[in-house]
């Protein structure tokens, strides 16, 4: 059976075909994976601007459905399903894209899967991977989320831990704007990082002592302690802030940041955000006895993080599993992987669903 997979819940339009190998080890290839970037839109505005993504997603995703059926060598009647991402994300860019699949899917009469956008992010393993041993302890972390999910078995997502304010990448994006080096900011700060100090500057790293008050009713909330749950939770909003307050000290004796100074307050930012989201994921890994880490999200890219998280993982002796990077930003292939999931369990989606800005996993 081959699946079409439809992605546009921020600034990418994405579309990919996803074919069932009869493998229930690797259950999942990938014929085709075309995404169209809005990054250069965007960026001359310093991040993603809702309205300009929504219009953008309209004008690219008939284009973009017909480069992944065109490149998996398929046509509309090969398909045996649709899925394409419900929430969380911009709701104008959500709504494209399921707008289009609802339409496409009920004039071919073909099911219709609505996926959760960190299930895509989380399926992107599976895919790259085969199934992971499981229990799987899995850290999505991307530009708007920052979490942690148990894997108790295959399609089953407990949510562990969260960010208290901002997301990883988002803190990635804010330094880099206050640096003047532009969006998206991982990337740069990545690369820049590696030319500098990593001790130069100390920035400070949060531990959260206190319960959180608006947590969700999350469907792993019970599985930790409750001390070990309020630790293993994120914060980087206060990091972000150290980071804002030492720049402004420094311009106070001239405009300019010498390179070498931006490299230290990248490689030292660096640490401290890939420690602080390692030692939270190898500490909840250990509590619920997990025999696998994953790691997947648009931040998964970070060369740091990659090699950090494999040095650790040899260290007790715990897989770590990392998408490639063609499968770590957003794309199509993994919402295809996530809706072949839940097709085959039988979650099929109603007509009436519509995209939802904010939904729980
Ligand atoms: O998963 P993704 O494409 O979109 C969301 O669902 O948010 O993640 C995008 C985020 C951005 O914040 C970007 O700065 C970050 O991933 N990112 C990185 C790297 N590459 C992308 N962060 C750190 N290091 C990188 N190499
Ligand atoms: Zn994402």
């Amino acid at each position: 059976m081959h699946l079409l997979g439809i992605e546009t819940s921020c600034d990418e339009t994405a579309a990919a075909v996803l074919t069932e190998t009869g493998d229930p080890a690797r259950p999942w290839a990938i014929a085709a994976n075309v995404v169209a970037s809005q990054t250069a839109i965007h960026r001359e505005w310093g991040g993603v601007v809702p309205e300009l993504a929504s219009r953008q997603h309209v004008r690219d995703i008939c284009g973009v459905v017909e480069e992944a059926l065109s490149n998996a060598e398929l046509r509309l009647d090969d398909l045996g399903a649709v899925a394409v991402t419900q929430g969380p994300g911009l709701v104008g860019s959500l709504l494209v894209g399921v707008s289009f699949a609802k339409a496409l899917a009920w004039s071919r009469g073909l099911p219709i899967v609505p996926v959760h956008h960190l299930a895509g992010h989380i399926e992107s393993l599976t895919l790259a991977h085969g199934e992971l041993p499981m229990p799987a302890l899995v850290l999505v972390v991307s530009g708007g989320h920052t979490s942690l999910y148990l894997v108790p078995s295959a399609g089953l997502y407990q949510l562990v831990a969260r960010t208290r304010d901002d997301a990883a990448g988002e803190a990635y994006d804010k330094v880099a704007k206050l640096l003047g080096l532009g969006y998206p900011g991982g990337p740069v700060l990545d690369r820049l990082a590696k030319q500098g100090n990593d001790r130069a500057i100390a920035f400070p790293s949060t531990r959260l002592t206190h319960a959180d008050r608006n947590a969700p009713a999350a469907t792993g909330a019970a599985l930790l302690p409750p001390d070990v749950a309020r630790r293993v939770d994120f914060s980087f909003s206060g990091l972000k802030t150290a980071v804002l307050r030492y720049v402004k000290d420094a311009q106070v004796h001239g405009e300019h940041l010498p390179d070498g100074f931006v490299a230290d307050i990248a490689a030292s930012f660096q640490r401290v955000v890939v420690d602080a989201l390692l030692d939270r994921t190898f500490e909840a890994a250990r509590w619920l006895n997990a025999k696998s880490i994953g790691i997947a999200g648009g931040v998964s890219a970070n060369s740091r993080l990659r090699a950090e998280a494999e040095a650790r993982g040899a260290h007790y002796g715990l897989p770590v599993f990392v998408p490639p990077l063609s499968l770590s930003t957003d794309n199509a292939a993994m919402i295809g992987a996530a809706g072949l999931r839940k097709f085959r369990a039988g979650k099929i989606g109603e007509w009436d669903f519509n995209a939802e800005a904010s939904l729980a996993l």
